[in-house]
Parts: structure tokens; sequence; C-alpha cells
């Protein structure tokens, strides 16, 4: 009888398995020894960070790319106290297409192109960022032709930058929130004029008090979306009230936490609370807390000044939506007060009244029912008794 044949045979087979099996172990080893980051692989030829600073330490050198000059002087010391440098990372891991020198051409006739072309070296290790900048409002300005708008390179300093991360946290250090409004200055300094005069920037930027909102808080980092949406303004109440209702946060400044549900409970505010779940893409013509307060220039609300505890300050506000406002037209509203004796004092009172009116009103009758139940109820037994 003629055997089917057989693929492999069993001495085959056992070769192929060892084969596979030796190659899996292999494989898993790998995978095990190498780290999860995409570390640089070591090479016995690479050149050394020394071998580049012996050069690169002078004082002085630069380059000329197109009609502008690039300097090129690395200060050692810097680098050495760098994340980067605490991390190993080797000059070439970055610089990969520099090995010896005479460098290779530089193609580019700008130092902006210069950056744009080294910048991408990011990616290689730091992924998760890059894939988020891709959606930013800088990458959709570059997309339309703005080569100003920010890359990595802008606000990191790749020969500079130190740790910004807690190691063990994974939080962003103290430090490194006093540093972010700088970052962005270089390019928003019409917008950073204004937050450091404001009541937080004046507490970071002097004060050096990170309990303040920096930029970032408001506007994320690595995905900042235009703020000149719909969706974005509706969701500012929500922006403020993360610090504005934590007592932690804001029993240090005696400021008052219930400036949400006071403006929530406003009639501006419940409607731009409802249309926020309802229909977070409609524009509203309430006003949000940004139209009272100011954005990047806000300041103390008694400020002498700008403050709009001052009636004036208030009106202007006010009279942007309501044109035909006059002096006493804030009045008519409670503002972030819940009624009491002193503020609003009628609204307060009325309030007041109704809270034990109503009860007595209702409680007289109560006992009136049931006490003149118990009367009939004893005087039936008392006529039963008779009987
Ligand atoms: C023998 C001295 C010398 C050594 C070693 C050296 N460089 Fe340079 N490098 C220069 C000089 C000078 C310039 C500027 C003008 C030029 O390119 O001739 C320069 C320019 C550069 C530039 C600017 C742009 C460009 O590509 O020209 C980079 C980046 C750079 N070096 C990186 C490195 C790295 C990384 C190493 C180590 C692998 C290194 N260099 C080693 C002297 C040196
Ligand atoms: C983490 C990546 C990284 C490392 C590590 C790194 N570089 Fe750079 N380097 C860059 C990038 C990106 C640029 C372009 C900078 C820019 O756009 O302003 C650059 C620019 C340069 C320049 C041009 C001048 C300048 O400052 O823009 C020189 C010179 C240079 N690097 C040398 C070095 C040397 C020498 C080392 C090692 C001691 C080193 N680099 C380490 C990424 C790196
Ligand atoms: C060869 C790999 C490599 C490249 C390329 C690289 N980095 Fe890094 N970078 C690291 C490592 C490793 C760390 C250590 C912290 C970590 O685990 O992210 C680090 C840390 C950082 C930090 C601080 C992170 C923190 O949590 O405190 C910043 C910011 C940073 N890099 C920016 C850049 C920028 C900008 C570039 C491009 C110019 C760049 N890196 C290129 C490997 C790299
Ligand atoms: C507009 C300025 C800006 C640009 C552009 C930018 N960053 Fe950042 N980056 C920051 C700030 C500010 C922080 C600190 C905030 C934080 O850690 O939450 C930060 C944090 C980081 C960190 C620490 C870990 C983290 O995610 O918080 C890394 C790594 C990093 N950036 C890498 C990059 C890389 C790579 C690029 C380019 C693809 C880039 N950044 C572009 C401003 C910027
Ligand atoms: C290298 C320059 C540069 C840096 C640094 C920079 N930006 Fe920008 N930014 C731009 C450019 C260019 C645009 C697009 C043009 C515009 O709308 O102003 C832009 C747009 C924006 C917008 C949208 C503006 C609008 O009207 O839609 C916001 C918000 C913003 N940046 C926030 C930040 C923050 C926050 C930082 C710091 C973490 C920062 N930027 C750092 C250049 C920069
Ligand atoms: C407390 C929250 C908050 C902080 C802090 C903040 N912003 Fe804004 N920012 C906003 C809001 C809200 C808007 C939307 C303005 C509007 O409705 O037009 C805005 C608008 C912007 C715009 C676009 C419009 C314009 O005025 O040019 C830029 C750019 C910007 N911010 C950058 C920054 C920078 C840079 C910082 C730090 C120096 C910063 N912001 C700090 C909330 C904030
Ligand atoms: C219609 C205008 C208006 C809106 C909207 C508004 N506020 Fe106010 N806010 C005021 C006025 C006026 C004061 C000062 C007088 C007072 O205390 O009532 C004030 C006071 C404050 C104070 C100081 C409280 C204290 O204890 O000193 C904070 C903080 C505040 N508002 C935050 C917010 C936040 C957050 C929002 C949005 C959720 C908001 N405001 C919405 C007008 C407004
Ligand atoms: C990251 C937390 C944080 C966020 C977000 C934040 N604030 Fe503040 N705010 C503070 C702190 C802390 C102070 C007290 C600063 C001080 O007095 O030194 C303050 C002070 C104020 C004051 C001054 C109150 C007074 O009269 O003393 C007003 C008004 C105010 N914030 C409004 C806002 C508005 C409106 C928003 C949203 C656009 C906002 N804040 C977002 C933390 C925050
Ligand atoms: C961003 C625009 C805006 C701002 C700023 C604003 N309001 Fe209004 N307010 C409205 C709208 C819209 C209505 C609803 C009108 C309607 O549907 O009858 C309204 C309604 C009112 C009403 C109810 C009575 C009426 O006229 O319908 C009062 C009272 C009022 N606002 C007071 C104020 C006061 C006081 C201020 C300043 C502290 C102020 N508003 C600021 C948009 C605004």
């Amino acid at each position: 009888m003629r055997q089917p044949p057989k693929l492999l045979h069993p001495p085959q087979r056992w070769t192929f398995s060892m084969v596979i099996g030796i190659g899996l172990f292999l494989f898993t080893l790998i995978a095990l020894v190498s780290p999860a980051q995409a570390a640089p692989a070591y090479q016995e030829d690479k050149p050394s960070n020394d071998f580049c600073l012996a050069c690169h330490q002078e004082k002085g050198l630069d380059k000329s790319i197109g009609k502008e000059t690039l300097p090129v002087t690395i200060n050692p010391i810097e680098f050495g106290l760098s994340v980067h440098a605490e991390e190993n990372i080797a000059c070439v891991d970055c610089h990969t297409n520099i090995s010896d020198y005479p460098h290779p051409d530089v193609k580019v006739k700008t130092i902006r192109d210069f950056s744009l072309e080294l910048y991408t070296s990011c990616k290689e290790c730091h992924e998760d960022q890059y894939e988020l900048t891709q959606d930013s409002v800088h990458q959709r300005a570059f997309d339309e032709g703005n080569i100003n708008a920010a890359i990595c390179t802008d606000c990191h300093n790749p020969h500079t930058q130190t740790r910004l991360t807690g190691q063990q946290s994974g939080e962003l250090t103290p430090a490194a929130r006093l540093h972010i409004p700088g970052a962005c200055a270089q390019c928003h300094s019409t917008v950073y004029d204004q937050y450091k005069d404001s009541v937080h920037g004046t507490a970071l930027t002097e004060e050096n008090n990170v309990d303040v909102p920096t930029c970032i808080d408001c506007h994320g980092v690595h995905n900042i979306q235009s703020p000149t949406t719909v969706t974005f303004r509706n969701s500012t109440p929500g922006l403020c009230a993360k610090c504005h209702t934590d007592p932690d946060i804001m029993d240090k400044y005696g400021i008052s936490t219930h400036v949400l549900d006071t403006y929530v409970a406003d009639f501006h505010g419940s409607t731009v609370k409802l249309f926020e779940e309802q229909y977070p893409d409609q524009p509203t013509n309430k006003p949000v807390c940004t139209d009272c307060h100011g954005i990047h220039d806000i300041v103390k609300v008694n400020d002498p000044e700008a403050g709009i505890a001052l009636r004036e300050n208030l009106l202007a506000k006010c009279q942007r939506c309501h044109p035909d406002a006059t002096a006493n037209f804030p009045g008519a509203w409670m503002s972030h007060y819940a009624a009491s004796p002193t503020e609003n004092p009628l609204v307060y009172y009325v309030n007041l009244f109704y809270k034990f009116f109503i009860p007595a009103v209702l409680g007289g009758m109560t006992l009136f029912v049931i006490t003149d139940i118990y009367r009939r109820i004893v005087n039936r037994r008392k006529e039963g008794k008779h009987k």
C-alpha cells in the first residue's frame, strides 16, 4: 500500500521544530533585553560625544547657511546637564548623517529650513508627542504655509532641555511650569504681555506661584486646538471651574468656590450650561466667565483700575450685549452672590419669609387636622360608653 506523501519526513520535522524553537527563544530574549524606548543600538565605531565636542565647544564657531549665519558652538556643561545626556543619547543618535569632519553639505538655504529638516529626528524616540502635534493649530498653520508655526525645537532645545516631568510621578515639575509662558512668548508676545500683568500671570512670573494657570492649562500642549471655536467657548466655564471650585486651591486666597454654581443658577449661566450639554457646537449669545472677567488680562475683582467689582467697569462689559444698559443695570443682577442679609437683602428676606411661612402654614394645617381627628375619635368613644 502506498503511503500518502508527507510534506516533511520525521527527522526533517524534528530539525524544523528545533529551528523554530531556537528562533522563538532568541526572539524573546532580544525582546526582553532591549528597552521599550527605541534606544540606539551600541556601535563599536560610533563617534563619541567627546569627538564632536572637541571641536564644537570652541567659542565663536559658526556656519553660513544661505545669507544667514548659524552659531555652531555647543556648551559641553549645559549639554551634560540635559536630559538627553543624562539618558546617554549621543550626538550622532540625532545627527545621523554626521560621523566625521568635514560634514556632508547642507543643502537648505535658511536657518528655518535647517531646523525643519532636523526636528523630524525627535519622532524616532518621541512618537506619542509627534503624533499629537499632527492634530494641532500649529501643524495646521504650518500646512497652510506658515513656516513659523511652532515645531518641537522651538519649544525644546535638544541640547539643553532638562527633565520636564518627575521621573517617578510622570507629572510636570513646578520648575517646568514656570518656564512655559516664556516658551510661548517667543511668538505670542502680545498675549504674553497681557498675561504677565494679569492676576494669574503676576502670581506665576513674580511670585513663582504654580497654583495659577499657565498657557497650557487652558490650551493644552502638543495638540493645541483653535480657541476661537464655539466648542471651546462653551467649554470655558468648565475650564475655570477646574480650579475655582476646588477649596484646596482657593481657600488659601480667600476666593469663593461658589462662582460656578452661582453662575449656573443665574439666567445667563443656566442657559449656557444647557447649551453645552445638548448642543455643544451651537453658538450661545449668553456670557461665559471670560466675557465678564477677560481672558489673558483677568484682574482681581477689586482691582482699583480694571476690577469689575467697580460698577462702571462691569457696566462696560454688560453693554457689549445690552447696549441700552444704564448705570443701574448691573444692580438688577445677583452676580455670584447667593442672597444674604447684606447682598440682595430683599431677595434674601423674601426667601427667608417663604422658608418659614410655608412650613408654618402647612404645619399648622396638619396639626389642626390631626387634633381634629383625635377630638372626633375621643368624642365617639365617649358616646359609645354612654350607650
Ligand atoms: C574637526 C572639528 C569638528 C568635528 C570633530 C565635528 N565638527 Fe561639526 N562642525 C565643525 C565646524 C567647523 C562646523 C561649521 C562649519 C563647517 O561645517 O565647516 C560644524 C558644523 C556642524 C553642524 C552644523 C550643520 C552642518 O551639518 O554643517 C552640525 C549639526 C555638526 N557640526 C555636528 C557635529 C557632530 C554631531 C559631530 C560628531 C559626530 C561633529 N559635528 C564633529 C567642526 C567639527
Ligand atoms: C536629541 C537630539 C540631539 C542631540 C542628542 C544632539 N543634537 Fe544637535 N541638533 C539637534 C537638532 C534637532 C538640531 C536643530 C536645532 C534647531 O532647529 O534649532 C541640532 C542642531 C545642532 C547644531 C547646529 C547649531 C544649533 O545649535 O542649532 C550643532 C552644531 C549640533 N546640533 C551639534 C550637536 C552636538 C555636538 C551634539 C552632541 C554633543 C548634539 N548636537 C546632540 C538634535 C540633537
Ligand atoms: C535617540 C532617542 C531620542 C531622540 C532622537 C530624542 N530624544 Fe528626547 N528623550 C529621549 C529619552 C530617552 C528621554 C528621557 C525621558 C523619557 O523617557 O522620555 C528624553 C527626554 C526628552 C524630554 C524631557 C521629557 C520629560 O518627561 O521630562 C524632552 C522635552 C525631549 N526629550 C525632547 C526631544 C526633542 C525636542 C527631540 C528632537 C530634537 C528629542 N527629544 C529627540 C530620547 C530621545
Ligand atoms: C508649543 C510648544 C511645544 C511644542 C511645539 C512641542 N512641545 Fe513638547 N512640551 C511642551 C511643554 C510646555 C511641555 C511640558 C508640558 C507637560 O509635560 O505637560 C512639553 C512636554 C514634552 C515632553 C515630556 C512628556 C510630555 O508629553 O509631557 C516631551 C517628551 C516632549 N514635550 C517632546 C516634544 C516633541 C518630540 C515635540 C515635537 C513633535 C514637541 N514636544 C513639541 C511644549 C511644546
Ligand atoms: C515658533 C513660534 C511659536 C511658538 C513658540 C508658539 N506658537 Fe502658537 N502659533 C504660532 C503660529 C505661527 C500660529 C498660527 C498663526 C496664528 O494664528 O497666530 C500659532 C497659533 C496658536 C494658537 C491659535 C491661535 C488662533 O487664533 O487660532 C494658539 C492657541 C497658540 N498658538 C498657542 C500657543 C501656546 C500655548 C504656545 C506655548 C506652549 C505656543 N503657541 C507657542 C507660533 C508659535
Ligand atoms: C485661563 C485660561 C487661559 C490662559 C492661562 C491662557 N489662555 Fe490663551 N485663550 C484662552 C481663551 C478662553 C481664548 C479664546 C479667546 C476668544 O474667545 O477669542 C484664548 C485665546 C488665545 C489665542 C488666540 C487669540 C488671541 O488672543 O490671539 C492665543 C494665541 C492664546 N490664547 C495664547 C495663549 C498664551 C501664549 C498663553 C500664555 C502666555 C495663554 N494663551 C494663556 C484662555 C487662556
Ligand atoms: C455676567 C458677568 C459674570 C460672569 C458671566 C461671571 N462672573 Fe465672576 N464675577 C463677576 C463680578 C461682577 C464679580 C465681582 C463682584 C462679585 O463678587 O459678585 C465676580 C467675581 C468673581 C470671582 C471672585 C470671587 C471672590 O471670592 O472674590 C471669581 C473667582 C469669579 N468671579 C470667577 C468666575 C467664573 C469662574 C465664572 C464662570 C463660571 C464667572 N466668574 C462668571 C461677574 C461675572
Ligand atoms: C490652574 C488653576 C486656575 C484656573 C484654570 C483658573 N484660575 Fe483663576 N485663579 C487661580 C488662582 C490660584 C488665583 C489666585 C491668585 C492670587 O491671588 O495670587 C486665581 C485668581 C482669579 C481671579 C481673581 C479673584 C480675586 O478677585 O481675587 C479671577 C477673577 C479669576 N481667577 C478668574 C478665572 C477665570 C475667569 C478663569 C477661566 C478663564 C480662571 N480664573 C482659571 C487659579 C486658576
Ligand atoms: C455675551 C453677551 C452678554 C453679556 C456680556 C451680558 N449679557 Fe445679560 N443677557 C444676554 C442675553 C443673550 C440675554 C437673554 C435675552 C433674552 O433672551 O431676553 C440676557 C439677559 C439678561 C437679563 C434678563 C433680562 C433681560 O434683559 O432679558 C439681565 C437682567 C441681564 N442679562 C443682565 C446682565 C448684566 C447685569 C450683565 C453684565 C454684568 C450682562 N447681562 C452681560 C447676554 C449678555
